[in-house]
């Protein structure tokens, strides 16, 4: 078995899909290799493809303000996202790319263990969660995917967009947190 630091080196050679030839940098993902609690987001964006790490831009500074409202530092969680590499212009990410870089995310879940997922936005939750999860009507409901607790919240650009959804953001948020103790507490 391969550590974090293996598989992040292995990544940043990846020439996969088109995307390797476009990147700046890799955006492997981040933060505490033990955590109970993994956020997964669609695919870097511009800020986060200049600095090689994940949410730093405008919606990442938002998801961690709720992080913060919450009382869930950042440095107790994992961050990562669908794709390493950033789609040109911010576009979806294609079918095949998300295919060739699944993989990896898997060796990160296998590798960190967690007790939760929790996908940021309905390009991540219908990847993880099913194929026609519909983020509006099903953020914050939990599922069990290959024995992981796993929910999806609406993605932090989302919300820059439509600030409306914050207010069940805030609560889908309290109830991770929530669950999050609860898991914690179960520790031996
Ligand atoms: N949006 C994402 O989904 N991931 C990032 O890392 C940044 C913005």
């Amino acid at each position: 078995m391969k550590t974090l630091e293996e598989l992040k080196t292995l990544c940043e050679s990846c020439q996969k899909c088109p995307l390797g030839e476009t990147r700046t940098k890799l955006v492997f993902g981040t933060g505490n290799a033990q955590a109970d609690l993994l956020f997964v987001g669609e695919a870097p964006g511009e800020q986060e493809d200049l600095s090689g790490i994940p949410f730093v831009g405008r919606a990442g500074q938002l998801l961690d303000k709720f992080l913060y409202a919450v009382d869930i530092p950042r440095s107790q969680v994992y961050i990562a996202n669908i794709l390493k590499c950033r789609p040109p212009k911010n576009r979806d990410p294609l079918p095949e790319e998300e295919d060739a870089c699944i993989g990896y995310l898997d060796e990160q879940i296998s590798l960190i263990k967690p007790k939760m997922i929790v996908c940021l936005g309905r390009i991540s939750a219908m990847r993880l969660i099913k194929p026609d999860f519909k983020i509006s009507q099903e953020h914050g409901k939990w599922f069990t995917r290959n024995g992981y607790a796993i929910t999806a919240v609406f993605h932090p650009a989302a919300l820059l967009r439509d600030p409306r959804k914050k207010e069940d953001m805030l609560e889908d948020m309290k109830a991770i947190k929530q669950k999050l103790d609860e898991l914690e507490g179960d520790k031996p």
